[in-house]
């Protein structure tokens, strides 16, 4: 089953500008209260924890049975995902396994959010209902009411007395914990995202250009600028930046409470399902190019996800180092493997498979049977991790190009001591 839906990630030109690691769309990222880490989701079923300051996966997570559609960090650093399979899971702080599973919705969990006070989530599903769940387990509350299947975006109010949610029937919804739901607004098309901003106004926005702001108590308004459709919406921490990502691969930056358009970036022409900003004010995107970017909303600046580490800057004279690049975010070249997502590459070839000390190599990779060489490394790459390793936890990808492989096995003989 996984095998059918892993998409192909053919090794793509340098650009060091981004964390690489995901095998398909980026659908949903998160930046930690502290900015230490990004979390993001992917349609190639796993979520993967990122640090931003050595850009490096730190944690490739993998539970869920279908696409990683929605992510949250809780003000703690612990984070939730939900997924296609209709399961929310809450992780431990840097990702070391899963805390618990919440289970009971009935389709593809489209958004989570984390209450303001960390003691419960609130999730948006394809099943046409908006829950609540207490963290510490426990029975969620179940809100029912849009016309629609298809529940798109969740949100908290800032007091944690609400949640606010946004779908295809065109209504942005208020579900009171305690009191009577009502309707936000009607918009009079297909809603995608929303996003609350600090004072308590709610932001939506989807099939138009348009974003509607819905202030507490005061009429809509509505910013213009963004291309249609729009599929992710970002506040920052302040409430003054309201980003919104479209499904042509362009972001338009607002400054808020003006409304002026001050920016929009051009994407790579492709889908940004995800947007999020730090506590820095950087934005962070994902989308179809599979890649976590990294901007400054200011200037338009493409700032650059995936910090080169010191091993990989005095390499980087070799043609295999830029083939590399898109290794170097979960493995290093010697020593610390415990730092990220993949085992140290230190000593590879000669080495037996899954036998780095102190990895936790998964079952698949320990019952095989394959000594790394030059021949053994250039056929995971040809064929595949998921056809010559079945049931790795690395993500799918080839490297397409007999040069660049014949370089990577070159780079790789030369700087893992081997
Ligand atoms: C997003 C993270 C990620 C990326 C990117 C990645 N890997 Fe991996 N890799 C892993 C993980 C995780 C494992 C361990 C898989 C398991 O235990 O099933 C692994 C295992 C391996 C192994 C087997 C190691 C052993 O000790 O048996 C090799 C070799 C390898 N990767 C090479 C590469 C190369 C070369 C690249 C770049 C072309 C690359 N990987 C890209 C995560 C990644």
């Amino acid at each position: 089953m996984r095998l059918l839906v892993a998409l192909l990630l053919i090794l793509a030109p340098p650009a060091a500008a981004e964390l690489r690691g995901h095998g398909g769309p980026v659908k949903a990222i998160a930046v930690s209260p502290d900015g230490a880490h990004v979390v993001s989701g992917s349609f190639d079923q796993s979520a993967i924890l990122w640090s931003p300051a050595r850009g490096a996966a730190e944690a490739v997570l993998r539970l869920h049975e279908g696409a990683v559609d929605a992510v949250a960090f809780l003000p703690d650093g612990r984070f939730v995902t939900g997924g296609e399979d209709g399961r929310i899971v809450l992780w431990r702080e840097g990702g070391r396994g899963p805390v618990r599973v919440f289970a009971g919705h009935e389709a593809r969990v489209a958004a989570v959010a984390a209450a303001p006070d960390g003691e419960r989530i609130a999730s948006a599903a394809w099943d046409r209902s908006v829950r609540v769940w207490p963290l510490d387990g426990g029975e969620p509350r179940i809100f029912r009411g849009h016309t629609e299947n298809t529940v798109n975006a969740v949100g908290w109010l800032p007091d944690g007395s609400a949640v606010v949610s946004a779908g295809y029937d065109g209504t942005v919804r208020l579900w009171p914990l305690a009191g009577t739901p009502r309707v936000l607004a009607e918009v009079g098309f297909p809603l995608n995202a929303l996003a609350v901003l600090p004072d308590g106004t709610v932001a939506a926005a989807g099939a138009a250009g348009t974003v509607y702001l819905i202030p507490p108590g005061g009429p809509p308004r509505t910013l213009d600028g963004g291309t249609a459709p729009l599929i992710t919406l970002a506040a920052n921490r302040d409430g003054t930046r309201l980003a919104a990502g479209g499904i042509r691969g362009s972001v338009a930056i607002w400054a808020l409470p003006e409304g002026r358009l001050i920016r929009s970036l051009t994407g790579p022409g492709l889908p940004v399902w995800a947007a999020a900003f730090a506590p820095d004010g950087v934005l962070w995107t994902g989308g179809s190019d599979r890649r976590v970017r990294r901007w400054d909303p200011e200037t338009g600046a493409h700032l650059g996800g995936a910090v080169a580490g010191p091993e990989e800057e005095a390499a980087s004279d070799h043609p295999g180092a830029r083939v590399f690049r898109a290794c170097a975010a979960c493995h290093t070249l010697k020593g610390d493997s415990a730092n990220r997502a993949g085992p140290t590459l230190a000593g590879l070839f000669g080495r037996r498979i899954a036998s780095v000390p102190d990895y936790p190599f998964s079952e698949a990779l320990r019952g095989m049977d394959i000594v790394w060489t030059r021949e053994t490394v250039a056929k995971l790459f040809t064929l595949g991790p998921a056809t010559y390793t079945p049931g790795t936890r690395m993500p799918e990808q080839v490297v397409g190009n007999a040069q660049d492989l014949e370089a990577l096995l070159d780079f790789l003989e030369r700087e893992t001591g081997g």
